[in-house]
C-alpha cells in the first residue's frame, strides 16, 4: 500500500466495506462509519509524526471526535484514537440510553454467549498473514504517546490468552512496549493473564498469546469486565451484540480472535525473561517508573488487506471510560447485594475513573450510609473516596455532589478514615515515605476516606427541603422565547429621555 492508495482509504469509503449492515456493528469500521456520518470523525489527512504529534492532536479532540489519522509518518496505515471517549457514544453502541448502560452491561455479563468459531477464508484479520521477517516497527504505525515515554507502546491491544489449566481464554488490555522487531514487554498486572503466565512458566513453558488491535467499542468494553477466573470475556462481547462472536484460530497457536478485527499479533510470553519497560504515562497521569516485565516474542502478524490501527491516549476519556464502565456495573451490584437501597454509582472523571466512587442511595435508617461506604471499600483496592449522597442528588454530575458535602456532611460526624489499605500502586501519594526500590508487597498503601453526604433521615420541614421553582421542569420555552430579538431591540432604542 502506498500513501495514495490509504488516503483514499478515509472513512466514508469504508461504507461500502461494511462488514455487518444486518446484525449490527460487530466490527470497528461499522462503528466508525456511524460515527462520520454524524459528524463524530475528525480526518487528518496531512502527514503526522507518531512521535508524540499523533497522540497530541487525538488528545485535543477527545471526547469531541474521533481522530482519524490516514498519513501516520512513515505508513500507509491509517490510525485512529477515541472513538469511545463518551459515556453517551457507548450507550449508543449498546443501544440503549445512557441510564440502562450499567444494566445492560451487567446482563451482559451475567448472560455469556458462546462465540462462533468460523473458517479461515472468512475471517477478515487473516487476510494478510506475515510469519516471517517481522519487523513490527515497519509494519504498523505503533505512536509513541507521552513525553517522558519510553518509547512506542500498544495501547489498545486486547490481550487474549488461554487459562494453562482449564483451556477457557481471558480477554485483557495491557500496556506493551515495542522495544524490537520482533519483541515486547508487557505490564502484567495481578489478574487472570498475570495467573496464567505465572502457570505456564511454573511449569517452564511459553504462553501463548494474541494481541487484537482494532475492535468494536462492546468488544473492547467486555475485555474489561470483571469476571472470575475462566470467564471468556469475548462471550460478554457477543452478549452485548446479541449474537454470538465470530472468531477465528490464530495462525499459530490455538488462540481464538474476533474474527473482524482489524490486526492480530500473535506471539508467546517468555518464561523467565524479564526485560525494561517504561516508564509510561498512565491513567493517573503520572509515569510509571522503568521496571523488568514479561516479554513477548512475536511469531505472526495477521491484518486486513487495508487495516486501521487502534491507539488509546493513555489517561484521556477512551481510556477513562473503557475502565469506569465495567467497573461501575460491578460495583453498583456488589453493593446492592448488601443494601438494596443503592440507586446508582459514578466514578469521577476527577478521580481518574478508578479512585473516586459516588453512591445514590436511599436511606432508611442512620448510619446505613456508613455501611455502604464501607462495603465499597471492600469491593475494589482502587477505591480511595466514597462520597454517599441522597436519591434527589444527581450522582452524575460534580457540582451536585459538591453541593451535597457542602449542605449536608459535617467532617466531625459524616467522615470515616480508614488508615494503611491496600490503594492503587499507580497512585503516587502511595508512595510517600517509601524508598524507591520498595518492593511489590509494600506498594499501593492507602488511607481511604468516605464522606456521608445525606441528609438525616428525620428533619424539621424545610432545613433539608431543596429549592424548587414549580414550572421550572416543564414551561416550554420554544413556546414563550421569541424567534429573535426585535422586542429587545426596539425596547431598546426608544428614547426614554
Ligand atoms: C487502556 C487500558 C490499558 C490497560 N493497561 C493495563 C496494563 O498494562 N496491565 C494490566 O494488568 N491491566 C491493564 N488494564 C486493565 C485490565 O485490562 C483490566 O483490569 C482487565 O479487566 C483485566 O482482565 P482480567 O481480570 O480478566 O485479567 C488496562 C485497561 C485499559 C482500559
Amino acid at each position: 500500500m502506498n500513501t495514495r492508495e490509504a488516503a483514499t482509504h478515509g472513512i466514508p469509503s469504508f461504507a461500502s466495506a461494511r462488514d455487518h449492515a444486518d446484525t449490527g456493528s460487530l466490527s470497528l469500521r461499522d462503528w466508525l462509519v456511524h460515527l462520520a456520518k454524524t459528524g463524530r470523525v475528525a480526518t487528518i489527512d496531512t502527514p503526522v509524526a507518531l512521535e508524540h504529534e499523533l497522540a497530541a492532536v487525538a488528545k485535543r479532540l477527545d471526547g469531541e471526535q474521533a481522530a482519524f489519522f490516514t498519513r501516520p509518518h512513515g505508513h500507509t496505515v491509517p490510525v485512529v484514537s477515541g472513538f469511545m471517549s463518551k459515556r453517551a457514544w457507548i450507550a449508543e453502541a449498546m443501544g440503549v440510553d445512557e441510564s440502562a448502560l450499567l444494566a445492560r452491561f451487567s446482563a451482559a455479563a451475567a448472560g455469556p454467549l458462546a462465540s462462533k468459531l468460523i473458517q479461515r477464508e472468512d475471517a477478515s484479520c487473516q487476510q494478510v498473514v506475515h510469519t516471517s521477517g517481522i519487523d513490527l516497527h515497519a509494519l504498523l504505525p505503533i505512536p509513541t504517546h507521552s513525553e517522558h515515554d519510553s518509547g512506542p507502546y500498544i495501547t489498545a491491544g486486547l490481550v487474549i490468552a488461554r487459562n494453562p489449566r482449564t483451556g477457557v481464554q481471558n480477554v485483557s488490555i495491557n500496556r506493551i512496549q515495542v522495544h524490537g522487531p520482533d519483541r515486547m514487554a508487557i505490564l502484567l498486572l495481578p489478574r487472570h493473564l498475570h495467573a496464567f503466565q505465572r502457570d505456564a512458566e511454573a511449569a517452564g513453558d511459553a504462553l501463548d498469546v494474541a494481541i487484537v488491535i482494532g475492535v468494536d467499542p462492546l468488544t473492547m468494553l467486555a475485555s474489561q469486565a470483571i469476571t472470575p477466573i475462566d470467564h471468556d470475556e469475548l462471550e460478554i462481547a457477543g452478549a452485548l451484540h446479541g449474537a454470538p462472536l465470530p472468531v477465528a484460530r490464530c495462525v499459530t497457536n490455538g488462540v481464538h480472535v474476533p474474527a473482524f478485527a482489524e490486526i492480530v499479533i500473535e506471539g508467546r510470553i517468555l518464561p523467565n525473561v524479564r526485560e525494561p519497560e517504561g516508564p509510561f504515562g498512565e491513567f493517573p497521569k503520572y509515569y510509571s517508573a522503568k521496571e523488568a516485565r514479561e516479554v513477548i516474542e512475536v511469531a505472526a502478524v495477521t491484518h486486513r488487506r487495508d487495516p486501521i490501527f487502534h491507539t488509546i491516549v493513555p489517561a484521556e476519556m477512551e481510556h477513562l471510560l473503557l475502565g469506569a464502565i465495567p467497573r461501575e456495573a460491578t460495583l453498583l451490584a456488589h453493593l446492592r447485594r448488601s443494601h438494596p437501597g443503592v440507586k446508582d454509582v459514578h466514578l469521577s472523571v476527577g478521580g481518574v475513573c478508578r479512585y473516586h466512587l459516588w453512591v445514590q442511595f436511599d436511606k432508611k435508617r442512620e448510619g446505613e450510609a456508613k455501611n455502604v461506604i464501607l462495603c465499597a471499600f471492600g469491593a475494589h483496592y482502587d477505591i480511595k473516596q466514597v462520597v454517599v449522597v441522597d436519591t434527589d442528588v444527581n450522582v452524575h454530575d460534580p457540582a451536585e455532589i459538591e453541593w451535597a458535602i457542602a449542605t449536608r456532611f459535617q467532617a466531625d460526624r459524616d467522615l470515616v478514615v480508614i488508615a494503611g489499605a491496600q490503594g492503587s500502586p499507580l497512585d503516587p501519594s502511595t508512595t510517600v515515605g517509601q524508598p524507591d526500590d520498595a518492593p511489590s508487597h509494600l506498594q499501593g498503601v492507602s488511607a481511604k476516606m468516605g464522606l456521608d453526604a445525606t441528609r438525616p433521615v428525620v428533619y424539621p420541614a424545610h432545613v433539608f427541603t431543596r429549592v424548587h421553582i414549580p414550572g421550572e421542569d416543564t414551561v416550554d420555552l420554544q413556546a414563550l422565547v421569541a424567534a429573535d430579538n426585535s422586542a429587545f431591540d426596539a425596547y431598546l432604542s426608544r428614547d426614554h429621555g
